[in-house]
């Protein structure tokens, strides 16, 4: 298959329909034509990656940037924006929305949001690239730094601001084409980012993004997954309105999750059942386990990453159906629940044991430990969260300590050998330690108060 027909396969299944239709065809051919962006830290992602024995380190950790390069598919993005408008069609009227980790001449996200500026009502897009990034500086939307004798210096790091798209053409439609006339017309929408004593252009700690940062009402992005924690730290600290694609175990970083339990960050909707598909580079050579590059579409498969969000959206007020606890233990489609007398509980959280979503009683009023992916389905009017199963025990709902004697000889007695058996991590019944639990309440049922026994 020849290069073009491989881009146009993968132009399409990113929704290049959609793009197409938005950009006109001379326009989608440019932007199609452009390479994209380093992912720094992919979860699920080692096994996949080339071997990192001491031999080869070095050449691995030269071909790391190149094998972080994902695209996030602008039909994704479409996707996930019109779940908030289904929900509140001005979500984003009026709003200035800052995509802080795009290239602008690559990001889908600044495609989508300058596609439909006129569409959502913005007051204002702002893009800023990263210095960092291995493309930074490569976009050919600004044909100036390759005129004259050619010895003009790109800037690596641009900060792109659109404050109104009109038509520019005169061709009757308003769209990314017209984008691009007014960036090449409006020089000032566009200038360099500078490194500060810190970071470098474009960082989105800089001076220079956190002063645009405090300018933004949303920010909308799919930021580098080693800096999660900081990024979203951020974000809460400046409060600002966001969406932003993460990795779905961020949620067991305390900070996240007690922005969860707070009601200040959910889950978004999009990525149904954690696939998330993003397209790489032709040619870029890299070896994935079965299953996760498909050759014909271009997209790699990655599980478990989600929108995080404190937007709202419609999911999340859709009440969970349950069954009664009686119902539950006599007809649950799993083994562990059905014909049981009763819900286990806890030695040492004042909760029972809840091992799947769909098995959660609707009918009780105490503490129920339930798996972590029950915040796919988490709906704040009808449950309220505790806090989660850690050694910490920040949420004061532990009701026995275990000491480090007591963990030994529980090592001991399952395994037959010296160790320790950490039963302070996690919830325990009948001595063996189930796996991370979140605690949850009915909201309708009012509290129980935990109790804490000094054993
Ligand atoms: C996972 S990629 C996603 C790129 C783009 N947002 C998308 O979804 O297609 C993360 C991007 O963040 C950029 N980046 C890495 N560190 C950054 C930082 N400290 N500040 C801003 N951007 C950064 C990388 O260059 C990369 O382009």
């Amino acid at each position: 298959m020849c290069t073009d027909e491989m881009t146009l396969r993968r132009h399409r299944a990113e929704g290049g329909a959609d793009v197409e239709r938005d950009i006109g065809s001379s326009a989608a051919e440019a932007w199609r034509s452009r390479i994209v962006n380093v992912w720094e830290i992919m979860p699920g992602m080692s096994s996949a990656r080339t071997s990192s024995t001491p031999a080869n380190r070095t050449l691995s950790s030269a071909k790391a940037a190149k094998q972080d390069e994902f695209y996030t598919q602008y039909v994704d993005i479409q996707k996930e924006v019109e779940a908030y408008l289904e929900f509140d069609l001005n979500t984003f009227r009026g709003k200035v929305v800052y995509c802080n980790c795009d290239d602008p001449f690559e990001s889908n996200f600044f495609k989508y949001f300058a596609a439909n500026f006129n569409k959502l009502g913005l007051k204002k897009l702002v893009t800023t690239s990263y210095d960092g990034s291995p493309i930074a500086g490569q976009g050919t939307l600004f044909p100036e730094y390759d005129e004259g004798n050619g010895k003009r210096q790109r800037p690596k790091a641009l900060a792109v601001v659109v404050d109104h798209v009109q038509d520019e053409d005169g061709d009757g439609a308003a769209n990314v084409t017209d984008v691009e006339l007014f960036l090449k017309r409006n020089k000032a929408a566009r200038r360099a980012l500078n490194a500060d004593d810190k970071y470098p252009g474009g960082d989105f700690r800089s001076a220079e993004c956190v002063a645009l940062l405090k300018e933004a009402d949303v920010v909308v992005t799919n930021p580098p997954f080693s800096l999660f924690r900081e990024y979203v730290a951020q974000l809460v600290h400046h409060e600002k309105k966001f969406l932003i694609i993460g990795p779905k175990n961020a949620v067991t970083y305390k900070e996240i999750f007690r922005l969860i339990k707070d009601t200040k960050l959910w889950f978004g909707t999009g990525f149904a059942n954690g696939n998330a598909y993003f397209s790489i580079p032709e040619g870029s050579g890299r070896a994935f386990a079965d299953g996760v590059y498909d050759e014909s579409t271009g997209l790699v498969k990655f599980r478990n990453l989600s929108w995080f969000t404190n937007l709202d959206h419609g999911r999340r007020h859709e009440e969970l159906p349950l069954m009664t606890m009686a119902d539950n233990l006599k007809f649950s489609k799993h083994k562990e629940i059905k014909g049981k007398a009763a819900y286990d509980r806890y030695a040492n959280y004042d909760a029972i044991e809840v091992p799947f979503t769909d098995a959660i009683p609707s009918d009780y009023g105490g503490n129920m430990g339930v798996p972590i992916t029950f915040l796919d389905k988490y709906n704040p009017e009808q449950f309220e969260i505790l806090g989660r199963s850690e050694n910490e025990d920040l949420y004061d709902l532990k009701t026995r300590v275990y000491s480090t004697k007591e963990c030994q000889e529980a090592y001991l007695n399952l395994f037959g050998k010296k160790g320790t058996y950490d039963m302070n991590a996690t919830p325990v019944i009948n001595g063996r330690k189930v796996y991370q639990r979140i605690f949850i309440r009915r909201r309708a049922y009012g509290a129980t108060k935990a109790t804490r026994s000094e054993d």
